[in-house]
């Protein structure tokens, strides 16, 4: 039996089939997140990388670059670029949502500070850019540079966007594609590119990976609610806390009646929260459904992925991420 066989979870088998390259991609990172002159960027760096991750991006990347038939080296180079993006964002966004654990270590920003974690997140973004300069492909610079752009747009429209109860599902929506989905579809399409595929295979990997980033985001919203820290690596609960509408708060309060509304206000708007008021708001969640809702939303999207990858001509990595997108609903980490 070969590895590819004995990884059971669609995302390990995607990895075992990767391996090789993604030591390479893993090589490269290591290179590439030290510095000679500030002695915390190792330090900040190494705790993040070392804790793991599970390296979805780069090997979206990969995988597509794969399927296109690419046998260059910079797919290697265009991973690791974006999996520098993903730290960075992660850094800046453990500030910014003021969290205290990330890949099942305290965060960057409690173990350090807030100012380390923003400088050594921009430190990262610089690398990456340094990273897909390397690959000389103008196309990509404007691919990966307009998807970091979008990232923070999305970020930022999140933040005008939480407490307020009128936001509403077509704002997530814009939200989740911006913070989450655009960072998805830039790897996926970056893997055609390079590989100089047509122009259909690149817009089909672009659409698989928009899809599958926003089901990701919804059910990383599901997992904040229904998950476990030991699994997910981060603290349940943390969107309440936070006062974020995120999909399954969304669909509760259109359904609230003016004594659930009240609660809402208090506890989202106003900011008021007490003892109690988490398993108050997962009581209201469950009777209206909402979780589950959340859950049909998120396969609604998975589907919407597989419809695109099967676009692309037949392979055993075409099969693979096909397979992905109905890990990404089953996940619990
Ligand atoms: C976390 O992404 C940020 C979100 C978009 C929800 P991942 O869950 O892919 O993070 P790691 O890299 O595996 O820790
Ligand atoms: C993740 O947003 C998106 C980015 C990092 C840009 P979240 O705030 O929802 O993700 P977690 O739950 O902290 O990983
Ligand atoms: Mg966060
Ligand atoms: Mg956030």
């Amino acid at each position: 039996m070969g590895l590819d066989e004995l990884a059971t979870k669609p995302h390990e088998q995607l990895a075992a089939h990767l391996s090789g390259r993604m030591d390479a991609v893993n090589l490269l990172i290591r290179e590439r997140m030290t510095s000679e002159h500030a002695p915390r960027i190792p330090e900040v760096t190494a705790h993040l990388v070392e804790a793991g991750g599970k390296r979805l991006r780069p090997m979206l990347t990969l995988a597509s670059a794969e399927i296109c038939a690419y046998d260059g080296p910079y797919d290697v180079h265009l991973a690791s670029t974006v999996e520098f993006i993903h730290t960075a964002t992660l850094l800046h966004d453990d500030v910014v949502d003021e969290s205290g654990q990330r890949r099942g270590r305290p965060t960057a920003n409690l173990l350090w500070d807030n100012k380390s974690s923003v400088l050594v997140g921009d430190y990262l973004f610089s690398r990456a850019f340094q990273l897909m300069v390397e690959t000389g492909s103008l196309r990509v610079l404007d691919i990966l540079s307009n998807a970091s752009a979008t990232i923070a747009e999305g970020e930022v429209l999140q933040l005008t966007a939480a407490r307020d109860l009128r936001t509403d599902e077509a704002i997530y929506l814009q939200v989740v594609r911006g913070k989450t989905a655009a960072l998805f579809s830039a790897a996926t399409e970056v893997g055609g590119v390079i590989a100089g595929a047509p122009e259909a295979q690149v817009q089909a990997l672009f659409d698989y990976g928009d899809a599958l980033g926003i089901a990701f985001q919804i059910v990383d919203d599901l997992l904040d609610y229904q998950g476990q820290s030991a699994a997910t690596g981060k603290n349940v609960g943390d969107d309440f806390r936070e006062r974020k509408l995120t999909l399954p708060v969304i669909k509760a309060v259109a359904k609230a009646d003016a004594e659930e509304r009240a609660f809402w206000v208090r506890t989202i708007e106003k900011g008021d929260q007490r003892d109690g008021d988490l398993e108050y708001a997962l009581a209201l969640l469950d009777k209206h459904g909402t979780l589950d809702a959340t859950r049909a939303d998120a396969l609604a999207w998975t589907a919407k992925a597989q419809t695109a990858i099967r676009q692309l001509p037949e392979h055993p990595v075409r099969q693979m991420l096909d397979d992905l997108a109905d890990y990404v609903v089953a996940r619990i980490n």
